[in-house]
């Protein structure tokens, strides 16, 4: 049969999204309690060497193309350099290395960037929810705004590109920069994007009514930029839809994550991989597949292979957090990967 991940409804996952750890150096309050979670035990995070069987399989046998770590925060993974290293090294069913990605807060990639580069990775995302330093520390508890621009700066030079920045808007906190940050991004050379607030932080406090929607973002963006739509082909399984903007001598592209308000699960192209060990199929899955127990108990390749192909199967029509029956998922963002 075919070997990729196919589920019922006809999509293939051939991005393999690798949460590092479920630790963070950050706080964010949409995400963590002050105080933190209680971590996973160290036993059940999988090794180095686990992590890169598990993606070697993937690329190998099951037509994963494109690998992007995530965590938590993945730069406090001491094995990150050559986690990414092993996996810049694999060849996808087409011959080409994957394209490896890494979403992350910012925070030490200052002193990181290069070394990420020189083993192999391809693309950064890293999360800016404010230009002010006040509100930074607001919105993550700690005071690390300008580490996160000299990462950005680091990277940049290192040819870490092009750039995202996820961008997370709360009412009455940064809602007022949506403007001041497309004008940021476009003058520097990144592509920005909004994120709606989705129903995964860990204290359960999301509400419908406290989020800025999509429609919210693109009625202040129209204020001061001519959004001009890019082509609706080109988007593929990206959850970002994206407009072409001029700012001054600048042109560049912002986009919005609209997961709540104009879901794309229909054209879903992921296939997660928790820190210890879990397949989930969905951000919101209800339930997770348990590779690490297969894996530790010595099973070869086309056990594990079949394992995760049967995860993937089962992936339900969409997120339903539109749905009256919606239950939050029982982890949260930080320990699922964003
Ligand atoms: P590229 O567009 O390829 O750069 O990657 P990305 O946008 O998928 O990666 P990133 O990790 O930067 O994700 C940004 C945000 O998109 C995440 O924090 C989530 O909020 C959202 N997102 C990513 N994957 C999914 C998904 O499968 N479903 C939903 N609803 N949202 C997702
Ligand atoms: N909803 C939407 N985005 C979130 N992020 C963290 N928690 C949430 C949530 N509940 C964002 C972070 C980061 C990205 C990876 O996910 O701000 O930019
Ligand atoms: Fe950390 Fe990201 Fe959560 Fe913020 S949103 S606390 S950066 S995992």
């Amino acid at each position: 049969g075919d070997p990729r991940l196919i589920d019922t409804y006809g999509r293939v996952a051939t991005d393999l999204r690798v949460s590092l750890t479920d630790k963070c150096s950050l706080r964010c309050g949409y995400c963590m309690p002050p105080e933190g979670l209680d971590w996973m035990p160290t036993e059940q995070v999988l090794t180095d060497d686990e992590l890169i069987r598990l993606i070697t399989l993937a690329v190998d046998d099951l037509g994963v193309d494109e690998v992007r770590f995530t965590g938590g925060e993945p730069l406090l993974r001491r094995g990150l350099e050559r986690i990414i290293e092993a996996t810049a090294q694999l060849k996808t069913a087409a011959g080409r290395a994957p394209v490896t990605a890494l979403t992350t807060n910012g925070v030490g990639l200052d002193k990181r960037a290069a070394r990420l580069k020189s083993a192999g990775l391809a693309r950064i995302n890293v999360s800016l929810d404010t230009l002010d330093p006040e509100r930074f520390h607001e919105i993550t508890r700690r005071d690390r705004h300008a580490d996160v621009l000299a990462g950005l700066e680091a990277a940049a030079a290192a040819g870490l590109g092009p750039i995202k920045i996820n961008t997370v808007l709360l009412p009455g906190v940064n809602d007022d920069e949506a403007v001041p940050l497309v004008r940021w991004a476009v003058s520097h050379g990144y592509e920005l994007r909004f994120i709606e607030q989705m129903p995964l932080d860990a204290q359960g406090a999301w509400e419908r009514g406290s989020m800025v929607t999509a429609d919210d973002i693109q009625k202040a963006l129209a204020t001061e930029f001519d959004l001009v739509p890019t082509d609706p082909r080109a988007r593929g399984a990206s959850p970002a839809q994206t407009w072409r903007v001029r700012h001054g001598d600048h042109e560049g592209t912002v986009g919005i994550i609209a997961s709540v308000t104009r879901p794309f699960c229909g054209d879903c192209d992921r296939t997660r991989l928790t820190a210890d060990g879990q397949i989930r199929n969905c951000l919101f899955a209800r339930d997770e597949t348990d590779l690490r127990a297969l894996l530790r108990s010595g099973a070869d390749d086309a056990k594990i292979a079949d394992l995760w192909r049967a995860a993937m199967w089962g992936k339900a029509a969409g997120h339903g957090i539109n749905d009256t029956s919606f239950i939050q998922p029982d982890r949260p963002m930080s320990a699922i990967g964003g």
